[in-house]
């Protein structure tokens, strides 16, 4: 009993390890190095209302110059009440908050301001697979340069 306790702690420990190692690699916990070719396919669900090519206008915010923004700081946008918050709270767009934001919108923003769900005014519920949010994001890194 207690050689199968012990074993069981040991395959844990080893586990958890190796997802350590993992996060220090990559930088995100558990996100493999994204496809940009991929991730080109899956921003066809936000090109609808987001550019990337600076100046641009459109439904939502232009993404151009991203990486590093404060969220709800891009001049002449007219962005939600919780959206400024979040920034004012110091939510800034990089690979690790795109990575959850991308997941569930409104909650991972309301996360930020103390509230369940945040009214934030982008229509999309999100992308569940990590593999789409991951390609999403190399695309993103490439397209959205200044
Ligand atoms: C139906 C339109 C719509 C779709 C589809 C959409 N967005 Fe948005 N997005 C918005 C709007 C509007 C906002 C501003 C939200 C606010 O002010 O609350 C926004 C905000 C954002 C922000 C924050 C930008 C900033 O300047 O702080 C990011 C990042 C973002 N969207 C990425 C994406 C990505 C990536 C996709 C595709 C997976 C996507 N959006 C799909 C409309 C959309």
């Amino acid at each position: 009993m207690i050689g199968i306790f012990r074993s069981l702690m040991l395959g844990l420990f080893l586990a958890v390890g190796a997802f350590a190692v993992d996060a220090v690699v990559t930088g995100t916990p558990a996100q493999a190095a994204g496809d940009v070719k991929k991730g080109k396919k899956v921003f066809a669900k936000c090109k609808a209302c987001h550019k990337t090519v600076a100046g641009k206008k459109s439904v939502g915010p232009n993404l151009n110059g991203l990486f590093g923004r404060t969220a709800g700081t891009l001049a002449k946008f007219k962005y939600s009440k919780d959206m400024k918050a979040a920034g004012a709270k110091g939510l800034v767009w990089n690979e690790e908050t795109l990575f959850t934001y991308l997941k569930n919108p409104k909650p991972f923003v309301g996360s930020f301001i103390g509230k369940k769900k945040a009214k934030t005014r982008m229509v999309f519920k999100g992308l569940k697979k990590e593999k789409d949010r991951a390609n999403l994001i190399a695309y993103l890194k490439e397209a959205t340069a200044k």
